[in-house]
């Protein structure tokens, strides 16, 4: 089935908060921001700004009648700055007008002084520094220290993986709008109704009751609206709740690249050891996460570098350690993977350097210590359903991984000025939230009269086709056609208290609570059903929209199975809860159960580098994904393609530049390079590893959102390869994304002549 949005998509008729009718008097905001990275704020002058025709009012942290720190791990984060600033786009203000363009011109009104402070943009200067968001957390299995001292091999080294800004096509926005008695109705574009609800009635003081938030879908989140599409709808609200007016607030481009925080930058340390026989038998990781100015989701992110540290291996002795260091960036937030990918790229590069070092093939390292049944995790967690050495012996044998690297050894040795290179990449990724308490959702499930039904889940719809996946679960339990079947928008009067859309685990949770109300909706009418034609319900079926006793069509039609029910005053609407068994976390031994399962895959990427200008191209990404038993193969796949560009984006061309002041350089598009359709793999094959799916997926079919991203960590060592093969003199390096700048500078190091 494919994604039930493409047909509006492509017609450009799909539904977003720029496309809200507004209400007649409609104000529209512009959020006035820190133009230093860090100070006290000497002196505001508003006058003039204010005094331009056209301008409604300014509000300031003075006009917050409830609460003005937000944040939701830590309240550490004011929504309009006080007395100080934290990061350059730190908000100030809300300037609100007739038009956008007139809030925007009084923008550049606004005189400001601000004294300026020291700054810190990196997490080791943080460290130094002591500025910490949290206390580190550390992982710990078997005795590291120890079994060091029994290693045929051990080796060090530092890496860093720095940024990644979401690039949503839609950018950050939300319209408010004042209803009766003091209740605000907000449209927001955000993964999290609920956060938004939350922080609303808190900074307005009020309760939780008078606020709505409704999501028809998003031009993408990637995480970056988990958590932050909240202070723009805050904002909204705020000045809707003062004005008695809507008020409509869409950052432009510049302004959300600018005050919104990305993937977070790492600066990590490994040492890893090894037996003769390649078996890992000792890894230790220092993680230093550069989190921005304050804690936003870093703790959480923090906490999954932990528990992918040691991605699909199994290492008997761990001791990982991880720190928030407090930073002048805009604070950095959730982006797919959640800290994983930057655990995962520590020790793939271990396992680099290892088999540099020793002078064989990573691969073999790799292939050594993949993850088997009944292997611990080092958080505790029993390894079960293993595909880890599935998906790598089906992806080796598949693709013919001799005939690959021939390929590549043969190209290399024929050409001078391009080199090819080759890299595996395992993933493992594990999924649940890793706060236990957020694994739970709702649904709410309506037959109408004539037999067409309407679902409210708290699932947001952002591209990634939940909606299409909810609407298959109802029209698999009723057997009737998709048609009839109609997903709400997300809001938080039908589905209350919910968990953000996010954790790749949108469809797991939502789709269990769905599943369920059916179910119980589907006993019902079978009972109905069984009363009408005399039978036990326990004979009935519905097939395509038909009764059928003991797999004999009946003449009673789903519709009138409908009617029927009415007129026995049975209840056509269900409501239903699901949380996640089986899992449990214990902080304080940071030992337990916390996924539900994991998601695993092996890709084979091959790159070929011009050696004359440092450029590269990937010509193959060849997959076995565990999708377990895939229940829509063609959104499921698009997963995969988008979530590897994506990580191949990351790896090898994003690049965010802050200079020494703290204000962003890569403050657009020409100056922050996203993959496009000319830089994705010439060739990307993905088939699936054979496997029965696993009981806590959705119909078995396992989450696919943010594993493949993964996938892309393996381009930066594919390249790194072809590097190996052109200069001999070239000493490794873990510094990603691997730029063209890089790759040229490697390309033609001597450490022997110079420095590097
Ligand atoms: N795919 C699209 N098209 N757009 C998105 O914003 N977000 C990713 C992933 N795939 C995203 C996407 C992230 S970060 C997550 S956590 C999951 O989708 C969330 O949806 P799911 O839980 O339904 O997989
Ligand atoms: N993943 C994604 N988002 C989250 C998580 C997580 O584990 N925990 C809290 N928000
Ligand atoms: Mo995804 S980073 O969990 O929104």
């Amino acid at each position: 089935m494919k994604n039930m949005d493409s047909y509006t998509h492509v017609r450009g008729e799909s539904l977003y908060v720029d496309d809200v009718n507004v209400r007649q008097g409609t104000f529209h905001a512009v959020v006035f921001d820190s133009s230093k990275a860090h100070g006290k704020i000497k002196s505001i002058d508003y006058s003039e700004a204010q005094a331009l025709e056209g301008v409604e009012r300014i509000f300031t942290y003075k006009d917050i009648p409830g609460e003005n720190e937000i944040g939701g791990i830590i309240k550490d984060e004011p929504l309009f700055a006080e007395r100080e600033v934290h990061f350059w786009g730190m908000p100030i203000a809300l300037i609100v007008a007739e038009s956008e363009f007139i809030a925007r011109k009084a923008r550049g009104l606004v005189k400001i002084d601000i004294e300026e402070l020291p700054i810190i943009t990196t997490a080791k200067q943080a460290k130094e520094n002591d500025s910490l968001i949290t206390k580190p957390r550390s992982f710990s299995l078997g005795d590291a220290e120890k079994a060091f001292a029994d290693c045929d091999y051990v080796f060090e080294g530092e890496t860093f993986s720095n940024g990644q800004e979401h690039l949503y096509i839609e950018a950050q926005g939300a319209y408010a709008e004042p209803l009766e008695n003091g209740n605000i109705k907000i449209t927001s574009s955000t993964q999290g109704p609920t956060a938004v609800q939350k922080t609303v009635a808190q900074v307005l003081g009020i309760a939780m009751h008078k606020i709505e938030v409704d999501v028809t879908r998003l031009g993408g989140g990637f995480g970056g609206k988990e958590d932050q599409a909240t202070p723009w709808a805050v904002m909204a609200a705020l000045a809707a709740y003062h004005l008695n007016q809507s008020v409509k607030l869409i950052l432009n481009r510049h302004d959300d690249l600018r005050m919104t925080g990305k993937r977070h930058p790492y600066e990590s340390s490994y040492k890893i050891g090894l037996s003769k026989d390649l078996k890992i038998l000792a890894y230790e990781a220092e993680f230093l996460q550069n989190a921005g100015a304050a804690a936003d989701l870093s703790p959480a992110v923090a906490e999954r570098t932990l528990f992918h540290a040691t991605n699909s291996y199994y290492i008997p002795n761990v001791e990982v350690a991880v720190a928030s260091c407090k930073t002048n960036l805009p604070p950095n937030t959730a982006f797919r993977g959640f800290g994983g990918p930057q655990g995962m790229f520590v020790i793939e590069a271990a396992i680099a350097k290892a088999a540099h070092e020793i002078g064989i093939p990573t691969r073999r390292i790799q292939e050594a210590n993949l993850l088997d049944d009944n292997d611990v995790f080092s958080y505790g967690q029993i390894a079960t359903k293993v595909e880890a050495k599935n998906t790598w012996k089906s992806a080796t044998a598949t693709f013919n991984i001799a005939a690959l690297e021939k390929e590549v050894e043969d190209f290399n040795a024929s050409n001078s000025a391009f080199k090819k290179g080759l890299a595996l990449m395992p993933i493992c990724f594990g999924i649940s939230f890793t706060n236990t308490p957020m694994n739970h959702a709702r649904a709410l499930v309506h037959i109408y009269l004539d037999g067409s039904i309407g679902i409210s889940t708290a699932a947001v719809e952002m591209g990634q086709g939940v909606n299409t996946k909810m609407m298959q679960i109802a029209a698999d339990v009723f057997s009737i056609p998709i048609e009839k079947i109609k997903i709400e928008t997300t809001n938080t009067t039908r589905v209350a208290n919910t968990s953000p859309s996010a954790a790749s685990s949108t469809a797991d949770l939502n789709g269990k609570a769905t599943l369920k109300a059916c179910k119980v909706l589907l006993k019902r009418l079978k009972t109905v059903a069984a009363t009408y034609l005399k039978v036990t319900a326990e004979q009935i079926t519905l097939k395509d929209e038909f009764v059928y006793i003991e797999d004999k069509k009946s003449k009673f039609e789903w519709t009138q199975l409908i009617s029927m029910a009415m007129l026995e005053r049975v209840a056509l609407t269900e409501n239903a809860h699901y949380a996640t068994p089986e899992i449990h976390f214990d902080k304080t031994k940071e030992k337990g159960h916390p996924f539900a399962y994991h998601v695993y895959g092996t890709a084979i990427i091959t790159a070929t580098v011009d050696c004359m200008r440092g450029t590269y191209e990937f010509d193959s990404v060849k997959i076995v994904h565990d999708y377990g038993k895939s229940m829509s193969e063609g959104i499921d796949l698009g997963q995969v393609e988008g979530a590897l560009a994506q990580g191949i984006g990351w790896m090898t061309m994003e690049e965010i530049a802050y200079n020494d002041e703290g204000r962003l350089l890569s403050n657009a598009l020409s100056t922050y390079k996203i993959p496009d359709i000319f830089s994705v793999p010439k060739e990307v094959e993905v088939i699936p590893v054979e496997t029965q799916g696993h009981e806590l997926a959705i119909l078995k079919s396992k989450a696919v959102g943010e594993p493949p991203l993964m996938y892309g960590i393996g381009a930066y060592f594919a390249i790194q390869n072809a590097i190996k093969a052109f200069n001999s003199n070239y000493d490794l390096k873990f510094h990603a994304p691997m730029t063209p700048e890089k790759v040229l500078m490697g390309l033609y190091e001597n450490p022997n002549t110079s420095q590097h």
